[in-house]
């Protein structure tokens, strides 16, 4: 098993920083884009933290560096510098092969499109992943998924035949399916309009609760972002207010 090599007392883990009860964990995060002479800090030293089963909303600015962080926390892109520890695990010490395995295994994306294979139905898009994976998808889970998000009766209907609203509940699905330990959702919301947005994150809440998972979700969208237990804000690649604040629901 990949992950062995990780799997030792917390305290010991990433030079003796302990990450209990921190299931993500940013230590002087920093990434910066050169492009031409123009170089951008988009991470300019962020540290973050995570507790586990906790809903965070990150807010800020077009260009504040909020997909940036969202990659960085799921081994999507490597920070120039700092520490990124997920459920134990250092994700700045991982090779590509073991990234990969951590992507597949420990987080569920959910982007603003759907991403979903227009060939194949609603239920062999939820599995795919899995089956790509090599591993037989739990039907019992996926039958739940289904009912949970609302999707049961469009299971064998292709994705041109449902709605923003449908497709993004079935990339919830997609995600959920491999029971990942942290959601990470990047504008979810940002091709549904107000009604669609609550009822999509108000489920992705409720799946995350009953499945005991961590969401993250970024977003433009105060209402949205006050759905969270916290809301944390960057600015300029900075966490601008700390630890956040909580949104008290
Ligand atoms: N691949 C890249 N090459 C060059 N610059 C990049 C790249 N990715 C991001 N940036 C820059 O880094 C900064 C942060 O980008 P990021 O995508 O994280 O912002 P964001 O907060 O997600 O914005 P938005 O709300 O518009 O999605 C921006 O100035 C952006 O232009
Ligand atoms: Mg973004």
């Amino acid at each position: 098993m990949i992950f062995q090599g990780y799997d030792i007392p917390s305290e010991q883990r990433n030079g003796g920083i302990a990450v209990e009860h921190a299931i993500v964990k940013t230590i002087s995060l920093k990434k910066q884009y050169k492009t031409g002479t123009q170089t951008v800090a988009a991470l300019d030293g962020v540290d973050f933290e995570v507790k586990e089963r906790e809903f965070v909303s990150i807010i800020g600015k077009s260009g504040c560096g909020k997909s940036t962080l969202l990659h960085m926390l799921g081994g999507l892109d490597k920070p120039d510098s700092g520490t990124v520890v997920v459920d134990g695990m250092n994700l700045s010490e991982m090779d590509e092969e073991e990234l990969a395995l951590f992507r597949r295994r420990k987080a569920g994306f959910v982007f603003q499109q759907y991403n979903l294979i227009p060939d194949l139905d609603v239920c062999d898009n939820i599995t795919f992943p899995l089956k790509l994976d090599g591993v037989r998808p739990d039907e019992g889970l996926v039958g739940e998924l289904l009912s949970s998000l609302h999707i049961a009766d469009k299971a064998q209907m292709f994705p041109a035949m449902l709605s923003g609203g449908e497709q993004q509940r079935v990339a919830i699905a997609r995600a959920l399916a491999a029971r990942p330990a942290i959601i990470l959702a990047d504008e979810p919301t940002g091709s549904l309009d107000t009604l669609a947005s609550h009822d999509v994150i108000g489920l992705l809440k409720v799946m995350a609760k009953k499945y005991q998972q961590t969401l993250i979700v970024v977003t433009h969208d105060l209402d949205i972002a006050q759905m969270a237990d916290r809301i944390v804000r960057l600015k300029d690649g900075k966490l601008w207010n700390g630890g956040g604040f909580y949104a008290g629901k």
